[in-house]
């Protein structure tokens, strides 16, 4: 089958190739795959930077997320009839869902509703989860509570708009200006740019500060968070790690996401996209042929939403 793979780490390696057919395995289905979508991981680990997660067994696949159809079931399925129409998250570093068929796991996948496109499901599924796991388990946002979302016009910052609203908060946003009229239309109560707008001077308090673009520390965080407010990090640098330790006594606590794959959480979403409470937003679809140029806009960090990949 083809497949978008890379022999080494580096930039401008990936290409697309032939790879073996996968089998399902225990507890997984065979899926011809008709939509992905890219991720800041896809750029990272094709770059070797998580080399100690991912290894140093060449060539390796590409993609985590994943629309398609099911073609085969593993040993151990239930419940899951071919032809089925469904969509997730692989967590292990082997990847693998930029091809045309894909082994997924059945616990980390969740059947697409009817209406929803190929693209809109394999947009939304890491971004969707990150979103939900930070806001709701890290930052414990519910009802009435307020928000700042921090670089919230990429893949995760898009949806994590959507999904603070469904969970009745109260929205602010910091964006590039270009961007604050996409996060108001996508439900933002406040757009502000962050190049420009001083939080501080605003003299005002969230409950969640969820620093999606990963650039600011709980030290910034602190003075605009209420006396129990969550600083919920999505990059585990050092940094991050540092702030989690320190304050893990505090009221104010510093929280790294680390988004896992589930079928409930997916199950969740796929509701959400059915009613039309959520919507992916998808910056660019690509044919597999141009996956090296779609992993450059990954990389360029100025996509505003998903990147998608047509199988
Ligand atoms: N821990 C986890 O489980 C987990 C899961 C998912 C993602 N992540 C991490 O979360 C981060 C965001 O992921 P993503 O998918 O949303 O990335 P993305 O789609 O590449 O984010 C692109 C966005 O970043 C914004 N941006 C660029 N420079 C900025 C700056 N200096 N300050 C603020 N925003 C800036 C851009 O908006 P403007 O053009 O408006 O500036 C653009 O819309 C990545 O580092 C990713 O690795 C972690």
């Amino acid at each position: 089958m083809r497949a978008a793979l890379y022999r080494r780490y580096g930039k401008d390696v990936v290409e697309v190739g032939e790879w073996a057919d996968p089998i399902a395995g225990r507890g997984e289905l065979l899926v011809r795959v008709r939509a992905a979508a890219l991720n800041p991981k896809d750029v990272m680990t094709s770059r070797g930077k998580l080399a100690l997660f991912s290894g140093r067994r060449f060539p390796k696949q590409l993609g985590y997320d994943w629309a398609g159809e099911v073609i085969a079931v593993g040993p151990g399925v239930e419940g899951v009839a071919i032809g089925e129409r469904r969509f997730g998250m692989i967590q292990s570093w082997k990847a693998g869902a930029i091809a045309e068929r894909a082994a997924v796991r059945v616990e980390e996948s969740a059947r697409l509703p009817e209406e929803i496109p190929w693209s809109s499901g394999a947009a939304i599924a890491l971004v969707s989860l990150t979103a939900l796991q930070a806001l709701r388990d890290e930052g414990r946002l519910r009802e009435g509570r307020r928000v700042l979302i921090h670089g919230a016009s990429g893949g995760v910052g898009v949806h994590a708009i959507q999904i603070a609203k469904i969970l009745g908060a109260h929205v602010t946003t910091t964006s590039s200006a270009g961007n604050r009229e996409l996060c108001r239309s996508l439900g933002a109560d406040v757009a502000l740019d962050y190049a420009a707008d001083d939080l501080a001077a605003r003299g005002e308090r969230w409950d969640v500060f969820f620093d999606v673009f990963g650039n600011r520390r709980l030290s910034f965080a602190k003075p605009l968070l209420t006396p129990r407010g969550r600083y919920v990090q999505t990059v585990p640098a050092a940094t991050t790690l540092l702030d989690v330790a320190r304050s893990a006594l505090s009221a104010q606590r510093a929280k790294l996401v680390v988004v896992r794959s589930n079928a409930r959480d997916l199950e969740t979403v796929a509701e959400w996209l059915r009613s039309g409470a959520l919507r992916a937003v998808i910056d660019s679809e690509h044919a597999l042929a141009d996956v090296r140029a779609a992993l450059e806009r990954q990389a360029s960090k100025r996509a505003r939403g998903k990147i998608v990949i047509g199988l």
